[in-house]
């Protein structure tokens, strides 16, 4: 466990990494490690209205950077993690999590009747453009849950906003799986030569960040 010195030194030496050595690759555990968290991040209500493809094989990262702009991030990282929201999203994926509640804490559905119809009528308000929206801010959730996790762990990341969507549903395959992407990030090892893990991090004064009252 580390300590709160410790903490804040693994967040400061976390960076966006821009140049991985495609030498080093994520051991099983080191993966599994992120799985771990990932699985555990917390969302509205606890819904998870995303799934998350994991890419190592080489062939498709290169396909993946050829759809990013070239940025070599994708080819060199271990692995990319497209984080993928549900597009067509209903009362059934509501359901599906009320089975899931009932399974894992052994109670029936009906115990949870006013919960399900608060979450039905929550989704059922809502168009399915707003549902994206919502969707997606659960899975970049998600996705903060993975950078911290891997700065903590000694693994580098970039979170990646710069890519064609819908080249990336394509090559993924996404569209038959009712996903679409909308936020990635490469894992791995940070390369030396990387010029960016020198750079003093630029943020906000906590003045300008923080408001007490
Ligand atoms: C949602 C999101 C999208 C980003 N997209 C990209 C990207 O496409 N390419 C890239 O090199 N960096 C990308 N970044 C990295 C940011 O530029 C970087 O996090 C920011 O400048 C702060 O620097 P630091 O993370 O190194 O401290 C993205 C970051 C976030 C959170």
């Amino acid at each position: 466990m580390k300590n709160n010195q410790e903490i804040i030194t693994a967040l400061n030496w976390r960076y966006a990494t821009k140049g991985f050595d495609n030498s080093k690759k994520l051991s099983d555990s080191e993966l599994n490690l992120l799985l771990d968290a990932v699985q555990l991040a917390p969302s509205s209500y606890g819904l998870q209205p995303y799934q998350i493809v994991v890419i190592s094989n080489q062939e498709i990262k290169e396909k993946l950077k050829a759809a990013a702009y070239g940025q070599p991030q994708l080819a060199d990282a271990s692995h990319i993690f497209v984080f993928a929201i549900t597009k067509n999203y209903t009362t059934q994926h509501v359901d599906d999590y009320a089975k899931n509640i009932a399974v894992t804490r052994t109670i029936d559905v009906i115990d949870i009747q006013g919960f399900v119809d608060t979450m039905k009528g929550t989704v059922n308000s809502r168009s399915q453009e707003e549902l994206a929206i919502w969707n997606a801010k659960q899975a970049y959730i998600a996705l903060g849950v993975l950078l911290e996790t891997a700065a903590i762990a000694d693994f580098d990341a970039c979170p990646m906003e710069g890519f064609n969507n819908a080249d990336f549903d394509e090559i993924l395959g996404l569209e038959e799986k009712n996903l679409t992407s909308v936020v990635i990030a490469a894992v791995g090892f940070r390369s030396a030569d990387d010029d960016y893990q020198h750079l003093a991090k630029v943020r906000k004064s906590k003045e300008d960040l923080f408001i007490h009252v």
